[in-house]
């Protein structure tokens, strides 16, 4: 097979890619480890800043977006005896939407013409500093499968083989890990509230958002190597109660049917430059935030935001000057969102230690009663233009 880019992931980044390309013109094939119906279910991120909303909006991708999200002004803050609301619109002048990232799939599925390859296997990246790069992979039936391109898009996330075959002299990795992870559910429930709460409590962090009016996404520091089987429903919703402060100001918190119940580690890690030769790298495969500034899904949209204007000048016009400049570029934005997902969890997260807790209410109080700490977190969290 043939194809002008050759895409490796049908996530978000890989079929935002394709895409946008196609709407120019640019011809591309997507492959996939996984099956369609397993991209299309997981759950993931529900949090779409002002210009993810606007650059899918301009793609034709924001319909359903316009009328089943919910566009919220801002987030709450909170610590024991205090809430605090956060107007990002009075103080950056843009907002947030929630929709999850499972619905945001089904739109680009649904929106999305050209092949998509799913369950392969044994995928690998070839002549990457080439002009003639290749990927071969088998087939679902199990057939040899080689496909030649003009250049290659590593968009398959932080297990796939892209971000593994820039060879290690050319490529630096960034690491941080957490001492803590989130125990998230879903749930059959009204949200208890109408926009986010992040609790800061001693007893750990936890978070309230949502997906729907009628189901509701909730969130709980736990340690390290927690099994979710380990906490039943009724001992999640009593500590979500308690650090979200139930009782408190007459707030309350209603408990529902959990239908999803998992544990998610924590980690920073960039690895650059995002692009080898003939490979780009865009979302998860070349960096991962923690999820506590909502950035992954975002920094994602971003990147390919870049990546196809860059592919398509080289491609259509032959410029290479967009594509060279793509890893500088799109790094920018990956520390300053590195930065602030750092910024917001050790903010937010009990470690334990009473030096760290009366630091971060320190923190919290300067956030939430300086214009300039306030908006400072504004801009970050409803993010910078593309
Ligand atoms: C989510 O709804 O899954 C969510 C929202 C905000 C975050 C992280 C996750 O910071």
């Amino acid at each position: 097979m043939r194809t002008e880019v050759a895409i490796v992931g049908a996530g978000p980044a890989g079929l935002l890619l394709s895409h946008l390309l196609a709407r120019a013109g640019v011809e591309s094939v997507v492959v996939e480890t996984r099956s369609k119906e397993y991209v299309a279910s997981r759950i993931r991120a529900g949090i779409l800043e002002h210009s993810s909303v606007e650059l899918l909006t301009e793609a034709g991708l924001g319909d359903r977006l316009r009328v089943e999200g919910h566009q919220h002004r801002g987030v709450y803050l909170q610590w024991p005896h205090k809430r605090h609301h956060l107007d990002f619109v009075d103080l950056a002048g843009r907002s947030v939407w929630v929709y999850g990232q499972t619905e945001m799939q089904k739109d680009l599925v649904a929106a999305h013409s050209g092949p998509v390859l799913y369950e392969v296997s044994d995928t690998r990246l070839h002549d990457l500093t080439t002009d003639r790069p290749y990927v071969t992979f088998r087939d679902r039936d199990g057939a040899a499968v080689t496909l030649e391109a003009s250049v290659i898009a590593g968009c398959d996330g932080s297990f796939g083989p892209s971000r593994a075959a820039v060879p290690a002299p050319a490529r630096r990795v960034f690491e941080r890990t957490y001492p803590y992870s989130w125990l998230g559910i879903l749930a059959d429930v009204a949200p208890s509230t109408d926009e986010l709460i992040y609790a800061w409590h001693p007893d750990g962090f936890a978070l309230h958002s949502m997906r729907s009016e009628t189901v509701s996404r909730l969130y709980l520091q736990v340690p390290n190597g927690t099994d979710p089987a380990a906490w039943s429903d009724a001992q999640v919703w009593d500590e979500l109660a308690k650090r979200l402060g139930h009782g408190q100001d007459g707030w309350t918190l209603a408990p529902g049917p959990i239908t999803d119940k998992s544990v998610l580690p924590m980690r920073s890690f960039v690895q650059t430059p995002m692009r080898y030769g003939r490979l780009f790298l865009a979302g998860d495969a070349a960096h991962i935030v923690p999820p506590t500034g909502a950035k992954g899904l975002n920094l994602a949209i971003a990147d390919v935001a870049l990546l196809a204007r860059a592919l398509i000048a080289l491609v259509k016009e032959r410029d290479a000057g967009p594509a060279d400049r793509y890893s500088d570029d799109a790094l920018r934005r990956v520390w300053r969102c590195t930065h602030f997902s750092w910024w917001m969890t050790t903010m937010l997260h009990a470690s334990g230690d009473p030096f760290d807790a009366e630091l971060q209410l320190s923190q919290l109080r300067w956030v939430t009663t300086s214009t300039a700490g306030a908006t400072g977190l504004a801009e970050n969290y409803a993010g910078l233009p593309i």
